[in-house]
């Protein structure tokens, strides 16, 4: 199977349960030319190496996705929609040292060593959480793990640590469901229904970009609690973050701080379940769940890829030459299961050791929120496995959501005997 067809396959919406077997067949080519201007990087050391070479930028502007291409009267739907999520440079779309600085300014607010007890802090408030919500699933035997549970969890912290009102979640919830099924990397893009989402897409972005603009404006005048306040209002070494710069940022924040972590939840109840005896392991030895957990984000991961990357120059690496003005995606969740650098790479291990998947990324974009993101799947997963009882799969595959890029089951039914107290 050719490279382009390989990829066309695997970002197609019916075999989003199941990209994994394109992956492989990709892979023969660790560093394949999959569309004009766009390589797949599905080699695990190739992914390695390009992730911490300084020639390889995720400013956004430099791609060719989010070029106008010159030929064309109207860019492709998927650069249009990229340059929504990129036109505003958020440090996950920037290189050095703007990157550095606001990563610097954000994780002043969030982590070690100015404020190393957010975090931890957070644990208690979890748990109670999670609980709520099983109890709420007392005299039912059935609940859909992603909608009554794995989302509220997130969704909720995410709320509390930035400072957004959880009673906008209403609103957010649907601009950011617009925005995820508009962004589309796949040949559906091109069809009528795919340009009505991309459109769709669009405007929730706009409407979720306006919301978010007010609500940092409102810090700058009135300040308050959380990240967002802060970061505009707080005089550290770098200054206060710029209103604009520090709502892109939040719009990164408050969509990478809880759909990935939804979909991880969700993507470890759905591997434990099809992994017969995997539950009781865990329920015996509850010191594994940590390292279950990594291994269900090499197997699924949550970020598959992500699409802002772009060569600087011609750079060789797995034998293939990416030309300067490339884009690159470099592929995570194809790269966990490469043979070379994981044994039985397709089989669910929760004892695995030597596990160093890109589930977070790798280099300077390793994700910022993985102390809380792990704090949350702990969490939510150990009070699952402690509380419900005899949990069975409704339907598999579970209905997945749209998007390529950020992975997960839409809805995932479980049928249960009972929650326990
Ligand atoms: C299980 C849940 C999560 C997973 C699997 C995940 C995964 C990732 C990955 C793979 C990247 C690298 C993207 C790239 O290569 O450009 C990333 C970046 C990022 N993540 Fe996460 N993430 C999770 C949760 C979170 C949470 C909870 C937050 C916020 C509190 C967060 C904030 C970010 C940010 C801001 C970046 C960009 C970092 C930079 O550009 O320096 N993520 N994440």
């Amino acid at each position: 199977m050719k490279p382009e067809i390989a990829w066309a396959e695997a970002m197609k919406f019916e075999n989003r349960p199941e990209p994994y077997r394109f992956f492989d067949k990709l892979r023969k080519t660790p560093v394949a030319r999959v569309a004009d201007g766009i390589y797949a990087v599905t080699g695990y050391w190739e992914l390695l190496a390009l992730a911490h070479d300084p020639r390889v930028s995720s400013n956004m502007s430099r791609s060719p996705l989010a070029a106008k291409s010159p030929a064309a009267a109207e860019p492709p739907p998927e650069a249009e929609h990229m340059k929504a999520y990129g036109r505003l440079p958020s440090m996950i779309v920037s290189d050095p040292p703007d990157h550095d600085r606001a990563r610097r300014q954000a994780m002043r607010h969030f982590g070690p060593p100015h404020t190393p007890h957010l975090i931890p802090s957070m644990a208690p408030d979890i748990e109670r959480l999670c609980n709520e919500l099983l109890e709420k699933a007392t005299g039912k035997t059935r609940i859909d793990v992603v909608d009554e549970y794995g989302y509220l969890v997130p969704v909720t912290v995410i709320c509390k640590v930035l400072g957004v009102p959880l009673e906008d979640e209403k609103a957010f919830h649907g601009w950011i469901f617009d925005f995820m099924a508009g962004l589309d990397l796949g040949p559906e893009a091109a069809t009528e229904e795919g340009k009505v989402r991309a459109e769709k897409g669009k405007e929730s972005t706009a409407a979720l970009t306006e919301y978010l603009h007010g609500l940092v404006e409102g810090y700058v005048r009135k300040p308050g609690e959380g990240l967002l306040s802060k970061l505009v209002n707080d005089g550290g070494p770098d200054g206060p973050m710029e209103p604009k710069e520090a709502a892109s940022n939040a719009m990164l924040l408050l969509i990478a701080g809880h759909d990935s972590t939804v979909n991880t939840i969700s993507h470890c109840v759905l591997t434990l379940l099809r992994n017969p005896g995997s539950i009781e392991l865990l329920r015996r030895r509850p010191g594994l769940i940590p390292r279950a957990i990594e291994e269900v984000l090499r197997l699924q991961s949550a970020v598959q890829f992500f699409p802002s990357r772009s060569a600087t120059a011609d750079i060789e690496v797995g034998g293939t030459v990416i030309p300067k003005g490339s884009a690159i995606f470099l592929m995570y969740g194809a790269a966990n299961r490469d043979p070379s650098r994981f044994p039985d790479p397709d089989k669910f291990d929760p004892e695995r050791r030597d596990n160093e998947h890109f589930g977070w990324g790798s280099g300077i974009h390793t994700c910022f929120g993985g102390p809380l993101a792990r704090l949350e799947v702990n969490i939510a997963l150990e009070v699952f496995l402690r509380r419900v009882e005899n949990p069975r799969l409704v339907v598999d595959p579970p209905p997945y959501r749209r998007n390529q890029i950020f992975r997960g089951p839409q809805h995932l039914l479980i049928d249960y005997d009972r929650i326990r107290d």
